[in-house]
């Protein structure tokens, strides 16, 4: 796994989620308290990009269609609607966080 540095957390203190891209992944990191969370940004119903949509508790909804997606496990906790039907979603991928000092770091899998 490699450690990618993708901001400070003095970005931080005004808002509470910053969109990174790494290696060609667009991320969503997210800061609840103290703790950071980072997931796929590209919700896996149609590419809603999950930093445009709101944050509740500890889960992410898509804009799109409503699916909601919790921060620490990447699992669907609400199926988005279509007109009146349920849409089928699957979970998001989850990366680890490291701080270390005052800079955040996300883990991704390298390439073989
Ligand atoms: S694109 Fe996210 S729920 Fe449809």
């Amino acid at each position: 796994m490699n450690f990618v540095k993708v901001a400070e957390i003095q970005e931080f203190t005004a808002v509470a989620k910053k969109k990174v891209e790494v290696n060609g992944i667009e991320i969503l990191l997210v800061r609840k308290k103290d703790v950071y969370y980072a997931v796929s940004n590209r919700c896996p119903h149609m590419g809603g990009s999950l930093y445009d949509g709101k944050i509740e508790g500890d889960a992410v909804f898509c804009p799109k269609h409503g699916s909601g997606f919790n921060l620490k496990t990447g699992e669907v906790v609400e199926q988005g609607k279509l007109l009146f039907i349920k849409v089928k979603v699957n979970q998001i991928t989850t990366f680890p966080v490291k701080i270390e000092g005052n800079e955040i770091f996300i883990g991704i899998e390298s390439k073989k």
